[in-house]
């Protein structure tokens, strides 16, 4: 019998739907990348638009790589260059379009799929199996593989469709995990409300972080540090 060669890359998939919030993305990027793990990132057509909004930056596909350098180089509150060294050598990118890429079959080896930020159409999409473009057939496959899939859902308030297929999803296996940042950890800037929800994010993942303080037990223990 043939030796079994193991393929040692087996990325998140990390999906960017157009809610608002291209800073968690950003921050969830980073803080994977920074953990050593590979990553696949679809990121949507109307994404582009939120992008766009609030960073100014045009995500192209034939200029991917140096428009996440710059997208992931800026601070949550817009200032460029607020990090460095971020390396892309581990990172894949695939066209919202292609639904012949990897991620959209089950036998492409990865660990699990993060949605970040997930619009309410999008987590419709995918509690109803719409497959309407490669980050909803990249989820889908993730569910129908029993693999992690983490929904970072961005919208408030929430009407009652949503909210049904939000329960479509927990059913599913799914972590909805509402993008609503914290205050016990001491936040003095955006970015530390953003890290917050980025870190959660890596927490229902398993991926390890130093995103933000964890609670310790002490009421106080965030306010007295950062004052
Ligand atoms: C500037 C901007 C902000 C938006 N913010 C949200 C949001 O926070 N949550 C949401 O569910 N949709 C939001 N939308 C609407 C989505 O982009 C829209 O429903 C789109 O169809 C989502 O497509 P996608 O899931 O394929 O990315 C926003 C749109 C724009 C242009």
């Amino acid at each position: 019998m043939e030796h079994v060669k193991a393929n040692s890359r087996r990325p998140w998939v990390v999906g960017v739907s157009g809610a608002s919030g291209t800073p968690y993305a950003a921050s969830v990027l980073r803080a994977l990348l920074a953990a050593g793990e590979a990553v696949d990132l679809v990121v949507s057509r109307a994404s582009r638009l939120t992008l766009l909004d609030e960073t100014g930056i045009p995500l192209r596909d034939a200029h991917w790589r140096e428009d996440l350098e710059e997208w992931l180089a800026r601070g949550a509150d817009g200032k460029p260059d607020t990090f460095g060294g971020i390396g892309l050598d581990d990172v894949r990118y695939w066209p919202a379009g292609d639904l012949a890429a990897g991620p959209s079959s089950g036998s492409y080896p990865v660990k699990g799929m993060i949605i970040v930020p997930a619009s309410t159409a999008c987590v419709a999409g995918v509690a109803l199996g719409l497959s309407k473009d490669l980050l909803q057939r990249a989820a889908s496959v993730t569910l129908k593989e029993r693999r992690p899939l983490i929904v970072a859902v961005r919208e408030t308030p929430l009407n009652g469709q949503t909210l049904k297929h939000l329960v479509t999803l927990d059913e599913a296996g799914a972590v909805v995990l509402p993008a609503s940042p914290a205050f016990y950890a001491g936040a003095t800037h955006i970015q530390d409300l953003v890290d917050f929800v980025a870190g959660r994010t890596l927490d229902a993942a398993g991926v390890p972080h130093t995103l933000y303080r964890r609670w310790e037990g002490e009421l106080g223990g965030g306010s007295r540090e950062s004052g």
